[in-house]
């Protein structure tokens, strides 16, 4: 088979870009430790006033020094607001929604998830540095979105 010197150059080219850009995606996973979401649990989106753990959201110490936060993510608005929890350790985030998908970013940090109803979306994050966090609702999800926001408070670590 023939092919032309100056489409066998474009072809080379075009190959090159695709792996370029599949390095990048890679490269990008690794430095800012994005990870797929692996997390599956389903909740009733109908009934989280009554859920035992969405029904009261909020920070719960457990025993091993860790914390779990359950969020319920509505129009327009975070609960709970404010999240206070301690620096330097592991702090598992579980996030629903009652009405639509709403996002839940930590601005400056790498914790960013969807937050869709009929859901549980988990992660875990440790924050290293104390002091005040905005958290965005980065999903469109009605008129008031832009408003949408909440505040995180990462603690100095008590001794
Ligand atoms: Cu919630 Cu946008």
């Amino acid at each position: 088979m023939n092919v032309e010197l100056y489409e066998r150059i474009w072809m080379w080219v075009a190959a090159g870009l695709l792996a370029l850009f599949l390095c990048a995606i890679f490269v990008s996973a690794g430095v800012n430790a994005i990870q797929p979401p692996s997390h599956v649990e389903t909740v009733d989106p109908t009934t989280l006033a009554t859920n035992p753990e969405f029904g009261t959201p909020g920070v719960k110490a457990q025993p091993d020094g860790s914390v779990v936060v359950s969020v319920v993510a509505q129009m327009f608005s975070f609960s709970p607001d404010p999240v206070e929890v301690p620096a330097n350790r592991p702090v598992t985030f579980r996030l629903t929604s009652p009405d639509v998908i709403h996002g839940f970013e930590v601005v400056g940090t790498n914790a960013n998830a969807m937050v869709i109803p009929g859901y549980v979306s988990q992660f875990t994050v440790t924050f290293k540095n104390p002091g005040e966090y905005l958290i965005g609702c980065n999903e469109y999800c009605g008129t008031m979105h832009h408003n949408m926001v909440g505040k995180l408070i990462v603690k100095k670590e008590s001794q």
